[in-house]
């Protein structure tokens, strides 16, 4: 069973389930494309087991079917844990948010561990999805990366499957988001000479069906292919081609400025993905991404879609609210620092509570806690959360562009902003821990707590754990803010409230 929100894409894949398969292990599960391989591969009929990094309820609830284990790519001996009696393993990790100065050494680190304890654990197969770019130019160390990736496995015992794509395009997919944000914010484009670069993009649904195309596929072992979609296009021409998509009139002009470092930065002030990433992505922008050869087509024959349809459909789960996982819900880099609230040493340094009571529903007033953040907005002084994002942009943080992935549903580990969900409980409690640039740790709870008679106190609690004098100082700086904006947030929510 699947839940209702997964769209599943493999139904009129050539290829068909393989019975005799064991255990097929997804490791990144938690990552943009294997957050949507795992519903594929679970309502195919495969025995899958998850390799996630940190233990969390989530887990269980997203992938009931699944078997969940823990275990860090950097820790040999956890690898060799997950990887104890399993047939096939998906490599789908990456660790590009990092930044480009230490995920070289620590992804071929990792790849390393894996193809190790994959050859000690007997593993038949593995199966890695990396990038395209012809490896004879000077490739950028985001794409040296995942060539490197691909060569320590190919040292291995364990017959490996490569696919090479260019960019994804999907819903929430890093290139898509910013494209898509750009397209929609800038009415003038000063198109640099490199956008005259050809790349061959394939649709999300594409990579998916490849992925398991080639798993039900014997004789694609031990080989390389390069997956792309149906067309060719510069990158102006996919600007345009996502402008037409939604409609609205784009001016593109020659600009006399090429320096990729500038265009980095500008598109990560303008979209969800931070300057490290945008940077990584377009540091190789001046070398064609096209596939050096198409074999994977005759070998698993389905249409390939072309990147405006991959645009159309993207565009159309978003508009049904029915984006399953996002690339910008990745974890920040400083995710490994970040800690729970119920795991600081004793209380927060600071906390502000603010609450009124109420004869309205629990159920009703949760509805409404989970709907603030994103699209929606903060319902009373957005204008003040969007200037503390631009300024958490400005300081290279993930500032307020990430909205989150669903307006109507939240799950533990949605980005809501610039915060995460820590805990639900529902209808009583929602947790978010701050990602933005603090100098402490911040969490901002709202709680519903039944009270008397019929009556619920609705609360919003910010929690702040600090050590240095900046940190307390920051603290107090913002501490009449609080009043201003709590108080009449949850004023907003108990209004918007519908029993
Ligand atoms: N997305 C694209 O547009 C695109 C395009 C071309 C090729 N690809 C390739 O597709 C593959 C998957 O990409 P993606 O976009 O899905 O990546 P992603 O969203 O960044 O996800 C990366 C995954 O790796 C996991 N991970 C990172 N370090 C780990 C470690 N030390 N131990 C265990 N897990 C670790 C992350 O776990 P946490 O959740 O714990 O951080 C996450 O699940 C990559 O090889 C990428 O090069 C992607």
């Amino acid at each position: 069973m699947v839940s209702d929100a997964e769209e599943l894409v493999c139904d009129d894949l050539p290829t068909a389930f393989r019975p005799e398969l064991g255990t097929v292990l997804v490791a990144g599960a938690t990552g943009y494309i294997g957050g949507r391989l795992v519903p594929e591969l679970i309502d195919r009929g495969y025995r899958v087991r998850v390799m996630v990094r940190a233990e969390s309820p989530e887990h269980v609830e997203r992938w009931p079917e699944a078997e969940v284990v823990v275990a860090d790519a950097l820790i040999q001996e956890e690898v060799a844990r997950a990887l104890v009696g399993v047939d096939t393993a998906y490599y789908l990790i990456h660790s590009m948010l990092v930044g480009p100065r230490r995920f070289e050494d620590i992804d071929t680190q990792a790849a390393r561990n894996f193809r190790s304890a994959a050859e000690v654990q007997g593993v038949k197969r593995i199966i890695y999805l990396g990038g395209l770019g012809d490896t004879q130019v000077d490739l950028s160390t985001h794409l040296s990366s995942r060539s490197q990736v691909a060569e320590e496995f190919s040292r291995g015992r364990v017959p490996t499957t490569v696919l090479r794509a260019a960019i994804i395009i999907g819903s929430g997919s890093a290139s898509y988001e910013m494209i898509n944000h750009l397209v929609r914010k800038i009415p003038l484009f000063l198109v640099p000479s490199w956008a005259k670069t050809r790349c061959q993009p394939i649709g999300l649904r594409d990579v998916l069906k490849t992925l398991i195309g080639v798993l039900e596929l014997p004789e694609t072992a031990g080989r390389t292919f390069d997956i792309g979609g149906s067309d060719i296009l510069t990158y102006e021409e996919m600007l345009k081609t996502h402008s037409k998509v939604l409609g609205r009139s784009r001016i593109f002009i020659p600009s006399p400025v090429s320096n990729i470092g500038f265009y980095s930065y500008i598109t990560s002030l303008l979209t969800p993905i931070p300057a490290a990433i945008t940077w990584c992505l377009m540091e190789s922008v001046t070398h064609d991404v096209i596939c050096e050869e198409q074999d994977i087509v005759k070998l698993i024959p389905f249409r390939r879609i072309s990147c405006k349809e991959a645009f159309v459909l993207a565009l159309s789960r978003e508009e049904q609210d029915a984006v399953s996982t996002r690339w910008s819900d990745s974890y920040p880099p400083d995710y490994e620092l970040a800690i729970k609230l119920r795991e600081i040493d004793g209380p927060p340094t600071y906390t502000s509570s603010y609450s009124l009571v109420t004869s309205k529903g629990a159920a009703a007033l949760f509805k409404s806690i989970t709907h603030i953040g994103g699209k929606n907005g903060w319902f009373h002084s957005t204008f003040l959360w969007r200037i503390r994002g631009a300024i958490d942009r400005l300081l290279r943080g993930v500032g307020t562009t990430r909205g989150r992935r669903s307006a109507s549903g939240l799950r533990v580990n949605d980005v809501v902003d610039f915060w995460r969900v820590e805990e639900i409980q529902y209808n009583r409690q929602l947790l978010l821990r701050a990602e933005m640039k603090v100098p402490g740790y911040a969490w901002l709870e709202f709680r519903v707590d039944a009270i008397s008679g019929d009556k619920n106190r609705l609360s919003v609690n910010a929690y702040y754990k600090t050590k240095g004098l900046w940190g307390r100082t920051y603290w107090y700086i913002f501490l009449p803010f609080h009043h201003f904006i709590f108080d009449d947030l949850i004023k907003q929510i108990e209004r918007r409230s519908v029993d």
